[in-house]
């Protein structure tokens, strides 16, 4: 597979936590609905990565991967389009994990943030294992796994996808280099033509020397349309665009997945940990009594006293929606004591309800066939292992491994 197609591939995983909420949906499901038709998509169930900080109590991974593939699919991630799988049901995702950590230098995986953030963060656990100070290198296997261009993270997952950069271009560094590989590229270069050979070398120039991420581009592109060069030569220029061989393993770029606007019950932000959410898959009634009990503007004590919405974790909610003409009832039936907060409170529930109703008819028809969920993660399987082996067959190749 060419770096070009690499960019029209998008990764990324989610450990499994249980069911999913609101949050969930707003911020990192949605998108990859999206995403789906846009890219050639692999989403997959981080469960080596849960075992990473539950390694002592096990017990709950396997019901929270069914749990979440569930809210994956009510949320509209279709198997028709993208693949959906287990980790451990790819080992080949072990394997490059192996292979990667010959060439990870310690002082790359020490100083990575959350590496001392969730030591801190999660003081009861003892985290100074092997596996938890390389799951960021474990990540990286599940990336360039698949050669994907493009990984939709969170904010603090960025440094991860900064380390698989790191790690690819060493890898390519160490083992993408062919004897007489720049020969090689400069007499591919010849073959392309005077003015597009040209082209290339002032655009190769601007990327290196400037860093110009857009001459990056118009080189790969111009590369892509050349007739006249062997797909040995293509792939060789497009490395030596970069300056090093020849690009075995491309880099990644993240995908900032937009920070949630979602917050939760009280104001916070939606999260499971604070007990403050509504689950993606939540019954109706269950909203209803969830948005009736929530916390108000605290001066607004009897319905005759008149509230201030930014005090008030509704409007928050409302913020996400209502319409216009809605949330300016909200603003000045509040001010003016005009409205009581449970009739504040109707159209939200009424809202959220609603949306949630396509969600649930999907969720139907997987929550009572198991065998359907099961079939679903085992086509994602066999589709994601045919392109680990194609990758792992030319990681083991670069690094003398290919025996016959
Ligand atoms: N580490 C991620 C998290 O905790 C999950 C994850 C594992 C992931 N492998 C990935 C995300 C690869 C993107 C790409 O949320
Ligand atoms: Fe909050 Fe609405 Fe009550 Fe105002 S009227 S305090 S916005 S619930």
């Amino acid at each position: 597979m060419s770096s070009v197609d690499s960019q029209q591939r998008v990764l990324s995983g989610m450990r499994p936590t249980g069911k999913l909420h609101l949050g969930h949906y707003h911020g990192v499901l949605k998108n990859w609905v999206k995403l789906q038709h846009e890219f050639e998509c692999f989403f997959f169930i981080a469960d080596w990565h849960a075992l990473t900080t539950q390694y002592d109590d096990p017990s709950g991974i396997e019901q929270s991967v069914w749990d979440m593939v569930i809210d994956w699919l009510a949320a509209g991630v279709n198997p028709g389009s993208s693949t959906m799988f287990i980790q451990s049901q790819v080992p080949e995702h072990a394997e490059l994990h192996l292979l990667l950590s010959m060439i990870t230098p310690l002082g790359w995986l020490e100083r990575i943030p959350t590496y001392k953030d969730q030591q801190e963060k999660l003081r009861e656990k003892d985290l100074a294992t092997y596996g938890f100070l390389g799951y960021p290198l474990l990540q990286t296997a599940d990336i360039l796994m698949y050669r994907a261009g493009r990984v939709p993270v969170g904010a603090d997952q960025v440094s991860h996808v900064e380390i698989t950069r790191e790690i690819a271009r060493r890898f390519n560094h160490i083992y993408g280099r062919e004897i007489g590989f720049e020969e090689q590229a400069e007499s591919a270069i010849v073959k392309m033509g005077k003015k597009n050979a040209k082209l290339y070398r002032t655009l190769k120039k601007r990327y290196q020397e400037e860093g110009d991420l857009e001459a990056l581009d118009t080189a790969r592109a111009l590369l892509k349309e050349q007739q006249n060069i062997s797909l040995g030569d293509r792939e060789r220029l497009y490395g030596y665009i970069e300056g090093g061989g020849k690009i075995i393993l491309p880099e990644p770029q993240p995908l900032l997945t937009p920070e949630s606007k979602m917050p939760g019950l009280d104001g916070q932000k939606m999260s499971k940990s604070y007990n403050n959410y509504i689950g993606l898959r939540e019954a109706p009634d269950s909203v209803a009594q969830k948005i009736r009990t929530m916390q108000t503007d605290p001066q607004r004590v009897r319905r005759t006293d008149p509230g201030e919405p930014e005090k008030c974790p509704v409007w928050g909610l409302h913020k996400v929606y209502s319409d216009e003409a809605t949330k300016e009832w909200v603003e000045v039936g509040c001010r003016s004591a005009g409205i009581g907060c449970l009739e504040c409170k109707a159209p939200l529930i009424e809202a959220i309800v609603e949306e949630q109703r396509p969600l649930h008819e999907r969720a139907k028809e997987y929550e009572g066939n198991p065998d359907l969920v099961h079939s679903i993660l085992q086509e994602g399987r066999e589709h994601a292992r045919d392109a680990a082996r194609d990758t792992l067959e030319d990681v083991r190749a670069a690094m003398g491994l290919s025996y016959r």
